[in-house]
């Protein structure tokens, strides 16, 4: 099968592939499916998440801390780690190798952003 692209369509394919995972993951997916109601918005959201990202289109408009922060009590530390073997695993598999290791160099910062934001905090 030929490496999906770095583009919209490519990011949202990915996206698909990658949650559909996620939810079958017995550690992860007990929390996506309890948060997201509507599926295919949340994978909409995401492509353009990631095409923001990777293609800084600008589609995203919106605030990861606070969406992460609602679940605080269920996210723990760890689960980041599980949640980045997942993302290594479809890229590998769905991207070029370059396209890969770029879209896992941006999760795992973003990823570590988002785990100081919500677990280190001077004031508590
Ligand atoms: C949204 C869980 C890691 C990007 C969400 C939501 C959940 C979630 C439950 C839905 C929030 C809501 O609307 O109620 C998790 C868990 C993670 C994780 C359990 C790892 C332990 C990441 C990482 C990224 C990411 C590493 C980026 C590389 C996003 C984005 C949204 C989101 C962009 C949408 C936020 C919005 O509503 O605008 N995540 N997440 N997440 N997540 Fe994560």
């Amino acid at each position: 099968m030929a490496a999906l692209e770095m583009d919209d369509e490519g990011l949202k394919a990915l996206v698909d592939a990658f949650y559909a995972r996620v939810r079958a993951d017995g550690a992860l997916g007990p929390i996506f499916n309890d948060a997201i109601a509507d599926w295919p918005e949340h994978l909409d959201k995401l492509a353009a998440f990631w095409s923001s990202v990777m293609l800084t289109s600008g589609r995203y408009k919106g605030q990861p801390v606070p969406a992460h922060m609602k679940h605080k009590d269920r996210i723990a530390p760890a689960l980041f780690g599980r949640w980045l073997e997942l993302w290594a695993q479809t890229t590998e598999e769905l991207m070029t190798p370059g396209a890969a290791v770029a879209l896992q160099d941006r999760a795992a910062r973003i990823a570590q952003s988002l785990q100081l934001a919500m677990f280190f905090r001077l004031d508590d």
